[in-house]
């Protein structure tokens, strides 16, 4: 924020920038670590058809929704409901994100965790085995043990915080315009490796070939609940974001390809993980640690295995931190614009918090191991309320808000640009907005509560 002109609010330099930083948010850990271990869990293809559904019927019109109300409003996401909707309770929609956005960095920062620990193994040489029972105990392990991954949460948050403090502009935006496009290649390349590996083919069909009777209503739920985390969707994040985008950004097309980037991740992800899950032996289903079980198999039999397996984390981490920026940036946004609060102080104040709760998400896996909420660990609730309901909840809101109350005010002007571009699909994204998403996510909803039967 240090060399803004006074009065000026801090926005991204490029419109490349702006897609660049929204990818930054949308891909990270939701698309390497969550995606495949949902997906194994919910039995694969049928799951994955659910999953592009949802991106593309609710996902990109939400996407569409959050930012034209950033932008409109210039503010963080209650600020944006109280100056949209003054007097109103719309702005309950912003405090549901903000207390979203601190359930979800607190057991993010567990995960992104784990992929520094695993960094430096990689970097000791130390992850070199694919036999599958060697790969559980060496996770197994380290992350049922107390202190590194603590320690590792610490580390990671405390990047986190000082490129959150560095501002918009100068922290996010550069680091990903460089690091995504890399870590997309090295993907594609672990890719192919897993592929050709030798009884990859089972996890293919698990991947492409749908079995519709493995849909349930927890399918779609979870499928839901992956998408708007995926997307960085539900909790303001792009309400944030849009808020620092320049007027004459076209939001429509950042939607559409910031979805059509992250879904392309999440399979490519997808690829890399399924055949090696099939080839090695490990359960497909077997949880938060799947991608963990299966990586380093991967690397070990790869020429060049030691070098890949090392930039392969480090990017992963760089894609957690892009996004871990984000989720602390809408924190942040509150308590720097709504409660006045300086940025440092309110950054230090943010990550502490977090990592309060993080620490407990952290040793849900050891000491906490049996402390329960509602039957699921600390950390399995924050991520399921966080994801599977507050996501989609706020996500419901926000197409209410832009296609019933408030959104006659702005949103046309919003994406196109006050006339000044001809978007083609205005009308699709209008109905989108208006019936169908709010419906599909209410339907969701109700038929996971049972009460459609
Ligand atoms: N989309 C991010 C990821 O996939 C996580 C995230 C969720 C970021 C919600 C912002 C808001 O890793």
């Amino acid at each position: 924020m240090s060399n803004i002109p006074q009065g000026k609010r801090d926005s991204f330099g490029s419109s490349f920038g702006v897609f660049a930083a929204a990818v930054g948010s949308a891909v990270g850990l939701g698309n390497i670590w969550r995606f495949p271990y949902i997906t194994g869990q919910n039995g694969g293809a049928a799951f994955l058809l659910v999953y592009l559904a949802i991106v593309l019927l609710i996902g990109i019109p939400l996407m569409l929704s959050e930012l034209s109300i950033g932008r409109h409003a210039q503010k963080n996401p209650i600020g944006a409901f109280l100056q949209i909707a003054p007097g109103k309770p719309w702005f309950l929609i912003g405090i549901v994100g903000v207390a979203a956005a601190f359930m979800i960095s607190s057991f993010y920062s567990t995960v992104a965790g784990w992929t520094l620990h695993y960094t430096y193994l990689s970097v000791l040489d130390k992850i070199n085995t694919s036999n599958a029972s060697e790969l559980e105990t060496l996770f197994n392990e380290f992350h049922t043990s107390q202190f590194m991954p603590l320690f590792w949460q610490f580390v990671f948050m405390l990047f986190t915080g000082l490129i959150v403090i560095a501002g918009v502009r100068d922290g996010i935006e550069k680091y990903t315009k460089i690091l995504m496009p890399l870590l997309f290649i090295i993907l594609i390349i672990l890719s192919i490796r897993s592929v050709t590996l030798e009884g990859a083919k089972g996890g293919l069909e698990f991947l492409f070939y749908p079995d519709f009777s493995k849909i349930h209503s927890k399918t779609v739920l979870d499928a839901l609940g992956q998408a708007f985390f995926s997307l960085s969707i539900g909790m303001g994040t792009l309400i944030t974001y849009g808020s620092y985008i320049q007027k004459n950004a076209n939001l429509s097309r950042i939607s559409l390809q910031v979805a059509l980037a992250d879904s392309f991740v999440a399979i490519l992800a997808g690829i890399a993980i399924f055949p090696a899950v099939f080839a090695f032996g490990i359960a497909p289903s077997s949880g938060p640690g799947l991608v963990f079980l299966t990586l380093p198999g991967i690397f070990e039999q790869m020429t060049g295995g030691y070098f890949f397996s090392i930039l392969f984390f480090v990017l992963l981490v760089i894609a957690a931190l892009t996004s871990s920026v984000s989720i602390l940036e809408v924190v942040v946004a509150y308590l720097t614009e709504e409660l006045k609060i300086k940025r440092k102080q309110a950054t230090i104040l943010a990550t502490a918090g977090i990592l309060v709760i993080g620490s407990l998400a952290t040793l849900s896996f050891s000491t906490l191991k049996d402390a329960h909420i509602f039957s699921k660990t600390i950390f399995d609730f924050l991520d399921y309320v966080s994801a599977n309901l507050m996501l989609p909840l706020g996500g419901f809101f926000i197409v209410i808000f832009v296609g019933w109350a408030y959104g006659k005010k702005f949103f046309s002007a919003e994406i196109t640009n006050d006339g000044n571009l001809v978007v083609r699909l205005f009308p699709v994204f209008n109905l989108v907005i208006k019936y169908i998403a709010p419906i599909a996510i209410a339907l969701v909803f109700l038929n996971e509560l049972g009460i459609l039967g």
